[in-house]
């Protein structure tokens, strides 16, 4: 059973997160989502914060499309090129994401992972069994943005002149800005994050060039007959996605887990690790909306919603109406899993992610066991794209 009050406390210093990163926007979904199921608000959209809703519009490629003012095309197309997968829609989407497939299956993904994990794993335990106080903020971005690069395949030769710091915070500045009632980017912010993403750029054409065996992401796409500039995009897009959503995911569910206790849980009971993950996903939602344009009028649970209009499907507050952390609650099956999306663009990378936390996650429950540990200080994020901590240091309890 879990402590009601301890999950309840961790719930809520969760939730500060995303009010930290966006003040406003997070107010008026809490407020929308707290009186409506569906509601029009001027300038936003059409706001939905119900997992049934949100699920028959993520379904529905006939009435709701990616394309569009407000919807993911206008801000990632300028800024990654049209191949990014996130802001497509149509053949050439489900084209891009088969070929993309075989690099994202589950075997595929918990291998590599774990190979790239090892490297991390016996002296992460050692150092905090040892008592060091470690950033788990800081450890994640190496982790995540390390397996980014050998998932894609990006030159091994350039792996160790790689300054893993500036290239997380590079990353992760690309999406600085972008609001809930955001619909494109000016041009000024369009030239800074192109300029940005240049160092990607050129590992993304260097490594369509050199591939001839489609041993790599580029190379795979080169073999398919897709140009070197979709193969970039497409680069972009993975690495952008890659990062921002692990980095604020993984310290999330971390501090949850030892906030809640639960992870003196998962200490005595391993196995069930996915439930955990899955439950602390449910509570912090990396992806707390998504976008969707109507292609023709239509009438969508007794609302008249008009041709081009935006909807704003409110992921955090679907999720919310489940109440505090609690992984020994059955979940109703229209929200399971919603915080991947659903239907044609569902995360590709939800393998690479759910490998990504039982790694450390089963590390954290190893070192418990052992000495236990706790949060010793966190500080919030306020840039970004989604809600994440700048800072969550934890330790092995000394007495
Ligand atoms: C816990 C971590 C993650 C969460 C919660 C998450 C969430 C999401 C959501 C909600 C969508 C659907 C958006 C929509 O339909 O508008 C999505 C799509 C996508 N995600 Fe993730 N994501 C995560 C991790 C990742 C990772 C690690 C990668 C890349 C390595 C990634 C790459 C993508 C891509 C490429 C798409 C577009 C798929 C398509 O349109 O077909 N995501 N993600």
């Amino acid at each position: 059973m879990i402590d009601t009050e301890l999950a309840h406390k961790a719930t809520e210093e969760d939730a500060i997160l995303l009010k930290a990163v966006h003040p406003t926007g997070s107010k008026l979904l809490r407020y929308v989502g707290s009186k409506w199921r569906l509601k029009r608000i001027p300038v936003v959209g059409v706001i939905l914060s119900d997992a049934a809703l949100i699920r028959e519009v993520f379904m529905d490629k006939e009435n709701f499309t990616k394309i569009g003012k407000g919807a993911s095309s206008a801000l990632w197309t300028p800024v990654i090129g049209e191949y990014g997968l996130v802001n497509m829609d149509g053949e050439e989407h489900l084209m891009l994401k088969r070929s993309l497939a075989s690099s994202f299956s589950n075997k595929v993904c918990n291998e590599l992972v774990h190979r790239v994990f090892s490297t991390y794993h016996s002296e992460l335990k050692e150092r905090l069994l040892s008592g060091e106080p470690v950033d788990i903020v800081q450890e994640v971005a190496h982790f995540a943005y390390r397996t980014l690069w050998e998932l894609i395949g990006l030159p091994q030769n350039r792996l160790s002149q790689e300054n893993f710091d500036i290239a997380v915070t590079t990353l992760r500045s690309v999406t600085e800005g972008i609001t809930v009632t955001k619909k494109n980017l000016s041009a000024r912010q369009i030239e800074q994050a192109k300029a940005r993403l240049l160092f990607v750029e050129e590992l993304a054409r260097e490594t369509y060039q050199n591939d001839n065996d489609a041993v790599t992401i580029p190379g795979l796409m080169k073999q398919e007959g897709f140009s070197e500039e979709a193969a970039i995009s497409v680069v972009k897009s993975l690495m952008i996605t890659g990062t921002e959503t692990i980095i604020s995911a993984l310290p999330r569910m971390t501090a949850l887990f030892i906030k809640s206790d639960y992870i003196s849980y998962l200490s005595e009971h391993p196995e069930h690790v996915k439930t955990g993950i899955d439950e602390a996903l449910r509570v912090i939602v990396p992806t707390p909306v998504a976008a969707r344009i109507a292609t023709k009028d239509i009438v969508f649970h007794g609302a008249k919603i008009r041709k081009g209009e935006r909807l704003i499907l409110s992921t955090v507050e679907a999720s919310r109406r489940y109440g505090d952390f609690n992984p020994f609650q059955e979940l109703d099956k229209n929200i399971r899993g919603l915080w991947f999306g659903a239907g044609v663009h569902m995360c590709l990378g939800l393998p690479l992610a759910i490998a990504e936390a039982k790694e450390l996650a089963t590390l954290l429950a190893e070192v418990h066991k052992e000495k236990p540990l706790e949060v010793i200080e966190q500080t919030s994020n306020d840039k970004g794209h989604t809600g994440s901590f700048k800072k969550l240091i934890i330790q092995c309890r000394t007495s």
